[in-house]
């Protein structure tokens, strides 16, 4: 939900400025905007849109030499995408201009409060505030930094907000409440940013700010300070071992497309230290000290609920550990909790910072609840704040649909399932090698299969692209497929999909079929085959076009089969899931749709 970045140091700032805000373009594209200093004065450019446009209006203004810049891309909360939206923004005198990702949530009371201190607003943000507040704040406290922490000691909400001001002209300042913000340290230059990969171009040296923290950053220094009373912090410095080659397309058309195919890598790379084929031995040492849950919450947003939904199921079976998966939203908000002895929460997030996800991490160890972490990204607030983290080592995903980091938390979480009957005992040796056994043949059958399965994919899209409306049903392990496969289509390529429980079907929702509502079925070799089986008949038979996704014979009179490769169990996931990827993947390129920036969507929900 929107990114930042600030610059100072030897090079021409708004080109790392700009590139910073590609890289960080996953986070909202609404508009973007760069503020840039020259001697006693702060210059800015907006554009409304992707950042295409802001590159556009740069490429028209004469050469930027300054050192010292910062920039914003946008995703509306505040006030519609335009322009006058767009940050930065400025104060009345223009000699201070602010970024900022958050949301001000009293800041209707402060503009009341700005506009009687005869403060002018030029947007309907609630970022303005901001600005205007710390010039208001300086007309008393002189020195910036104090002014600065003064004035978001008022504010409520969150944020992650930059600062530069025309008196300063080579210092960028930064605070973070609530949102991440991450301190790049370079050799003669500094960087502030949203998210790592901003800066990796230049540095892998960076300093994680916590809430409540603040930063003044010149070329040459760079110190972290508490808000509450500007006394220096000791902060320690963290090498990131992500390369640049990680952030970038590699000739894929796509970020999706490009992680999509990095599966068999993810799987490998997950499993890498913590399973042993040979022995049959899993282990996890970051849980080495955590109790074994005598019952577990998992708790997600979107994708990673779906993972959460999965592995649930593995979970009980493997670990014979009671599980809940639950939606972040609902499970902040319940206002009971019923206390159960032995609970332990789970919290899955890519990102590691969606606001939901970390609001119910924080209730639960408020409650005393142990709670564990299953992240990807190193250094992220729910990676740092849960009290044992497991770091799912996708590598940064940049595309907005998730992909390859489904998979990944998917392969924790089976680890965590074995790992767990092994500590109970549930489970024997040889049962946890078979299974490791399935896991271990996962890369080699996705690396042979995926070119296959991507041009299956091609050609059902081509013929299902015209529909406006999808079923997907699933039973047991198929069912969170069929909602992530729903998810995928409706994010990219705006076609109507309801993911279903198969079952469910006949309670109402066959109503809808017709020639004109396809259906895609997983049907997988399982115990509910048969039914599944039924299910897709009563579709069939209703004149509704199916596409039946199976790991072995065809399943149905279908319309279309497609076939993977037959993966024992609950592991035929790791199969199927690549498969709906890519078929949303063809139908959003088929028609022309913006595959790595939906409309709407941001990579990383800051905001509830
Ligand atoms: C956003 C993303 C989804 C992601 C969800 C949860 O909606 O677009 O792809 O699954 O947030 O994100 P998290 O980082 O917590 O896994």
């Amino acid at each position: 939900m929107c990114g930042i970045i600030g610059y100072v140091g030897h090079r021409p700032a708004t080109p790392v400025v700009m590139e910073g805000l590609r890289r960080l373009e996953y986070r909202g594209y609404d508009s973007a905007g760069v503020a840039w200093m020259t001697p006693g004065k702060i210059n800015i450019a907006r554009a409304s849109g992707k950042l295409r446009a802001l590159e556009e209006k740069l490429s028209r203004m004469p050469a930027i030499t300054s050192t010292c810049a910062m920039g914003h891309t946008r995703w509306a909360t505040h006030g519609e995408p335009a322009e006058r939206n767009a940050h930065p923004h400025l104060s009345n005198d223009s000699s201070l201009a602010v970024v900022h990702n958050g949301i001000i949530e009293n800041y209707r009371e402060l503009k009341k409060f700005l506009l009687e201190k005869g403060h002018q607003f030029y947007s309907d943000t609630d970022t303005e505030v901001l600005v205007h507040l710390i010039a208001e704040r300086r007309k008393t406290e002189p020195d910036l930094l104090r002014a600065f922490a003064a004035a978001l000691s008022e504010a409520k909400g969150a944020y992650a907000v930059c600062l530069l001001s025309a008196d300063h002209p080579d210092t960028v300042y930064a605070a973070r409440m609530s949102a991440p913000l991450i301190v790049g340290l370079g050799t003669g230059e500094n960087f502030i940013a949203s998210d790592i990969p901003a800066f990796l171009p230049y540095t892998r040296e960076v300093m994680f700010l916590e809430d409540g923290e603040i930063v003044r950053a010149t070329a040459s220094s760079c110190e972290a300070m508490s808000l509450r009373d500007l006394k220096p912090l000791p902060k320690e410095k963290h090498t990131i071992q992500w390369n640049l080659q990680d952030a970038q397309k590699d000739g894929y058309k796509h970020f999706m497309l490009k992680e999509i195919f990095e599966q068999p890598r993810v799987i490998k790379d997950g499993m890498t230290g913590r399973a042993d084929g040979e022995t049959g031995d899993v282990k996890i040492p970051e849980l080495d000290n955590a109790p074994i849950p005598g019952r577990i919450h998992i708790v997600a947003c979107g994708t990673s609920y779906h993972a959460g939904l999965w592995g649930k199921a593995l979970i009980e079976n493997l670990a014979d550990i009671p599980a809940e998966a639950e939606i972040a939203s609902e499970f902040r908000y319940k206002n009971k909790f019923l206390r159960d002895p032995g609970e332990v929460a789970l919290f899955i997030s890519q990102s590691g910072e969606t606001a939901d996800t970390l609001a119910a991490l924080r209730i639960m160890k408020q409650r005393g609840v142990p709670t564990i972490g299953v992240c990807n990204v190193v250094g992220s607030s729910i990676a740092r704040e849960a009290d044992y983290t497991i770091f799912t080592q996708a590598g940064p995903e940049i595309s907005v649909a998730s992909t390859k980091a489904m998979t990944s938390q998917m392969i924790c979480l089976a680890l965590m399932a074995l790992y767990w009957g092994k500590r109970k005992r549930t489970l024997e040796r040889n049962r946890i090698r078979e299974t490791l056994d399935i896991l271990f043949s996962l890369p080699a059958a996705l690396d042979d299969n995926l070119p296959e399965m991507r041009k299956r994919a091609n050609e059902l899209a081509k013929k299902y692209a015209a529909f406006r409306n999808f079923f997907y049903l699933g039973r047991g392990v198929g069912y969170p497929l069929a909602l992530e496969g729903a998810l995928k289509l409706k994010e990219l390529s705006y076609i109507h999909a309801e993911g279903y429980a198969a079952g469910e079907m006949k309670h109402g929702p066959i109503a809808l079929i017709d020639p004109e509502f396809p259906t895609f079925a997983m049907a997988f070799q399982d115990d509910l085959l048969e039914k599944v089986k039924s299910n897709i008949e009563e579709v069939v038979s209703r004149g509704g076009k199916v596409i039946v996704l199976s790991n072995g014979a065809p399943a149905a009179k279908a319309a279309d089969a497609w076939l993977i490769p037959p993966v024992d169990g609950a592991f035929a996931a790791f199969m199927a899931l690549p498969a709906l990827q890519l078929f949303s993947y063809e139908v959003a390129d088929y028609l022309g749709k913006d595959v790595d920036q939906p409309r709407n969507l941001a990579k990383s929900v800051t905001v509830e």
